[in-house]
């Protein structure tokens, strides 16, 4: 029963649906937290520390945040896959023989691959920074996350890396979302409208949100 489900293209894509909006409840969250940073290093460290003991006493140091690591995982894992299956399938099934010599894709569909490939980088490069420190650009400091986010926006190419990424990130929403609804079967006649609305206002307003620690860092409100 569930390989059939996959083995279809409407299962397929009800996979990219549920594992995208699993995303963008997680991002939902992120944005708001990191907008702690304006309330200065106390307040957003200790936000950090609670992240980690959310739970006790009935779950251990860090449990809950990796139950949320291992569901993020695998949503990003479902939503890749069941993405690059997709598009394997729609440029085999093209009939470029007879049609056009290079039938491309639609403009939408292009950008949401481009998109997700940027975003597929972003986050491993984002969790080197910010998480591991691997690549930060200061002296990365373990429980320190608001002096972490400072150096990184204190660089030029913290700062381009982000942006484009965000920016991508509100393209990618503002189309995927549209397209879960109607996988999903929300979209009708009536309410498409207030759907691509709504789609618009959440990917404007988690970029615009996401933008202002940046924003923020290059302008000294938060230092
Ligand atoms: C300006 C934008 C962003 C800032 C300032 C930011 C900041 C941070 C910080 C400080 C951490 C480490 C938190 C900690 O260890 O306590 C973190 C972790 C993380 N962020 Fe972001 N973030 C941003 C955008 C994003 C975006 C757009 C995504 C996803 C597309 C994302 C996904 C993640 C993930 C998956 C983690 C790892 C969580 C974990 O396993 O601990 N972030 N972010």
């Amino acid at each position: 029963m569930a390989r059939t489900v996959w083995d279809s293209s409407v299962g397929k894509k009800t996979v990219m649906a549920v594992s995208g909006l699993i995303m963008l409840l997680y991002l939902v969250v992120h944005m708001i937290g990191n907008l702690k940073i304006f309330f200065g290093p106390g307040e957003f460290n200790h936000y950090a520390h609670w992240l980690r003991t959310v739970g006790e006493p009935f779950m251990h140091y860090e449990w809950t945040l990796w139950l949320i690591r291992v569901a993020l995982v695998v949503a990003v894992f479902a939503h890749a896959t069941s993405a690059y299956q997709l598009s394997r399938r729609d440029i085999r099934a093209r009939p470029n023989k007879y049609v056009h010599k290079k039938a491309r894709a639609s403009y939408a569909t292009r950008t949401m691959r481009w998109g997700g490939i940027i975003l597929a980088l972003f986050i491993v490069w984002h969790i080197l920074d910010l998480t591991t420190g691997t690549v930060h650009s200061g002296g990365f400091q373990e429980g320190h996350p608001y002096q972490n986010v400072v150096d990184t926006f204190s660089t030029w190419y913290g700062n381009v890396i982000y942006i484009v990424a965000m920016l991508a990130l509100g393209l990618h929403i503002r189309h995927g979302f549209w397209s879960a609804a109607q996988t999903l079967g929300v979209g009708s006649r009536n309410r498409d409208r207030a759907l691509k609305t709504v789609a618009n206002a959440l990917a404007l307003l988690l970029t615009a949100g996401f933008l202002a620690v940046p924003v923020g860092v290059m302008t000294g409100l938060v230092s």
